[in-house]
């Protein structure tokens, strides 16, 4: 038997459900019970019934899971953290509050917005502070939420996001560290990035519209405000699936985000927007084996942690959960 039966065979006996993000490797992918975009995940894990959920995806994804549904045994085949989650923990999270305060602008002047991608102790910050989380498909109503405070957004930790919304939205925004103005601005941005959305160009966007005059251009918003300004469109994962699924066949489209998740999609008149290949090196670490040991492992049902449980701190949980909570309340 191949390692995919075996696993399915597994499956069948164990009270498990399989989650896997779009930017998972296709092998892994395919054995998923649920698939989404972040938002989607949170909400469909926390809504299945089995006692063991095996998160294929990254760190943050998995305790969110936890976090929500602590009731549950939440297991990752491989840990695997998001470059831009590791950007920020709580000690840098202090310092750039740090910044803010001494450059005049108080905590009480400030409401925190954490982008899903951090981890929950970030998470459990931004809730102490009365703040929530958003992700990319929510952002835009989080941030509306957020402003009616009549306070300034601290948004961590991607600055691509943020700025991103803040345009759309006729705001103005600044970026710790970069020299541009706190004061003047209603959403001050953490320095955080993701090293796979800083891949795609507005010289990557003039190669294809060159090529093919009537290309569309679509992208995610952790894409830097450059390319998703020449862009047709910008959108989470889902939604990206949906605008490129909906185009007539013969449309041709450049896609920015991460490879997995565009070769799976239509194949034909599908571009990746870059001359490289925009793997997500984390998302990736995540393999067959990998799947097939964690659920061996649950085989033999036992009180004491699984390898890759996700195990998070009470306090931590409790307010973790505050933030994504005034999120799913929005
Ligand atoms: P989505 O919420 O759009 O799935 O994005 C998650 C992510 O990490 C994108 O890089
Ligand atoms: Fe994190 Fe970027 Fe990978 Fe998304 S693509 S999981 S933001 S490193």
């Amino acid at each position: 038997m191949n390692l995919k039966e075996e696993i399915f065979k597994l499956k069948e006996k164990l009270d498990v459900t399989i989650v896997a993000h779009f930017y998972q490797r296709d092998e892994v992918f395919e054995l998923a019970d649920i698939t989404g975009d972040s938002l989607e995940l949170a909400k469909k894990a926390m809504a299945s019934t089995s006692k063991y959920v095996l998160f294929c995806g990254v760190g943050f994804m998995g305790e969110s899971v936890k976090v929500l549904s602590p009731e549950k045994r939440v297991l990752m085949p491989k840990i695997a953290c998001c470059a831009m989650a590791r950007m920020i923990d709580v000690d840098y999270f202090d310092e750039s509050l740090k910044k803010l305060n001494d450059s005049g602008i108080t905590n009480d002047d400030i409401l925190p917005i954490t982008y899903i991608n951090s981890s929950a102790a970030v998470k459990a910050r931004v809730g102490e502070m009365g703040g929530m989380v958003c992700t990319s498909s929510n952002a835009y109503k989080i941030i509306e939420k957020g402003l009616t405070s009549g306070k300034k957004i601290f948004f961590v930790p991607d600055r691509c996001l943020g700025q991103n919304f803040a345009k759309q939205m006729n705001l103005v925004s600044a970026v710790i560290g970069d020299g541009t103005s706190l004061h003047d601005a209603d959403i001050i941005c953490y320095n955080g990035f993701c090293s796979v959305h800083q891949l795609f160009t507005v010289d990557d966007i003039e190669f294809y519209r060159n090529k093919y005059p009537d290309i569309l251009i679509a992208v995610h918003p952790e894409c830097d405000p450059a390319v998703c300004d020449a862009s047709d469109f910008v959108g989470s994962t889902s939604q990206l699936i949906t605008y490129i699924k909906e185009l007539p066949v013969e449309q041709k489209v450049a896609v920015g985000t991460e490879y997995n998740m565009v070769n799976r999609l239509r194949q034909k008149n599908t571009y990746i927007l870059s001359s490289t290949k925009p793997e997500c090196p984390t998302m990736n670490e995540t393999t067959l084996q990998d799947v097939y040991d964690s659920l061996k492992a649950l085989e033999n049902e036992q009180e004491e942690p699984y390898p890759n449980e996700i195990l998070i701190d009470e306090n931590v949980a409790h307010w973790a959960k505050v933030a994504l909570n005034r999120m799913f309340e929005i």
